[in-house]
């Protein structure tokens, strides 16, 4: 890999900041100045330094985020903020993105990375991902609506997958999916004539939403945890 792309990749610098960086000599690989941007390193073997401090080369980036409401799943907007505006800004040159998304409104878990195979690959709906969500409704829920939420409603031309509604109270309970269309929960209680009043994702996969995170607040995922997300739909 380039030098400069490795700094980029580590988060350190911009492909501009890297250049400058480098020609500047604060870079040593392997214990020599190397002014050249365009020098090859094996960002797996040789030691890296920038201002005296080591690089540490790693492929792929893991965030868990506890999303708050107002932000927007997307990597930037023109008029809203987005769930990448509350990561460093070291993590985002890294090319993050959000795995999957929730609505503007919707709390919860969100799982940011710059995985774009294992990204693809637990999302994709062949591999049917539980995700489970805490919501609540404004009106109580029947027995009758959660046979047919469960079994699948019209969604406006879509007939959704089945799923699984736990209730703790008439209006508050949780729903676990294996797919994720646009809207999908709201419009579902929409179909039996309900409306959503609070939604939160406390799971994906087998990743669970670490209750020690305050919402905004984000970690990287823990070296179990990416084990898990890999393994994710596999
Ligand atoms: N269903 C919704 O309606 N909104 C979300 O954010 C996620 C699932």
């Amino acid at each position: 890999m380039r030098l400069d792309k490795l700094l980029c990749e580590c988060g350190k610098a911009s492909r501009s900041e890297a250049g400058k960086l480098i020609r500047l000599g604060k870079v040593t690989v392997n214990g020599a100045v190397v002014k050249k941007a365009d020098f090859k390193v094996d960002e797996l073997a040789d030691t890296v330094t920038l201002c005296g401090e080591d690089l540490c080369y790693k492929k792929f980036t893991y965030i868990m985020l506890n999303k708050p409401q107002g932000y927007v799943s997307a990597t930037d907007d023109p008029k809203e903020k987005t769930v990448l505006d509350l990561v460093d800004n070291e993590d985002r040159r890294k090319g993050l993105f959000p795995c999957g998304r929730l609505d503007k409104n919707t709390l919860g878990l969100v799982i940011l990375t710059n995985d774009g195979d294992g990204a693809h690959y637990v999302l994709s709906p062949k591999h049917h991902v539980k995700k489970v969500y805490r919501f609540e409704c404004i009106f109580p829920l029947s027995s009758e609506d959660i046979t047919r939420l469960e079994k699948g409603v019209d969604i406006g031309g879509y007939f959704t997958k089945p799923c699984t509604i736990e209730m703790e109270e008439t209006q508050k309970g949780t729903i676990t999916l294996t797919e994720g269309k646009y809207h999908q929960i709201k419009r579902m209680l929409e179909a039996v004539d309900n409306k959503i009043t609070y939604l939160e994702r406390i799971s994906f996969g087998d990743i669970l939403l670490d209750p020690s995170l305050e919402r905004g607040q984000w970690r990287y995922l823990t070296k179990e945890e990416e084990k898990i997300f890999l393994r994710t739909g596999k």
